[in-house]
């Protein structure tokens, strides 16, 4: 005699498909947009450890340090209107993921007499988290 609560073949098989859809979108792309939000939130947290010294956006003044806006491909220390140290003014490199990663590391390390008083971020997965924030709010 049929079970009229549990199961036949047809509701079994439903069960199983649906079963299988949803534990596809927890683990495939939904879980890689969580950690994808994560980091940025991670990263805008960070951040608030900067902004009482740098503004980043376009046309904003200066703070202590300089507007970061427009940053990544720009030659570090070369801000115009900002009046950088002789250590930022003599420095010769590019502003990319991989520079700034090592700055943030260590900035007084990478920049001797820098005036920054930062002294940067040991973990690698918060350098690349404040990296990812970064990109997306001081990009044109
Ligand atoms: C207490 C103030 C202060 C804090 C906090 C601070 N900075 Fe700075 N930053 C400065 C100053 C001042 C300079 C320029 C130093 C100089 O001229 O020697 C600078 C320079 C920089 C530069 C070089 C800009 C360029 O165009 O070459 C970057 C990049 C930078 N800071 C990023 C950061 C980030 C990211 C944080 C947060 C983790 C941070 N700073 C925290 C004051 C600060």
């Amino acid at each position: 005699m049929k079970n009229s609560f549990c199961c036949n073949n047809l509701e079994t098989l439903l069960i199983l498909v649906f079963g299988a859809i949803a534990i596809f979108l927890m683990s495939g792309p939904f879980a890689d947009v969580q950690a994808a939000d994560q980091t940025f939130l991670r990263g805008q947290t960070l951040f608030k450890k900067c902004v009482h010294c740098h503004t980043y956006k376009a046309g904003q003044n200066h703070r202590i340090g300089p507007n970061l806006y427009g940053m990544f491909g720009r030659k570090a220390g070369d801000v115009p209107d900002y009046d950088f140290s002789d250590a930022w003014k003599n420095a010769d490199f590019i502003w990319t993921d991989e520079t700034l990663d090592t700055y943030l590391l260590a900035p007084h390390k990478m920049i001797p007499n820098n005036r920054m008083p930062f002294n940067g971020f040991s973990r690698a997965d918060d350098r690349r988290a404040l990296i990812i924030y970064l990109r997306t709010i001081v990009q044109p």
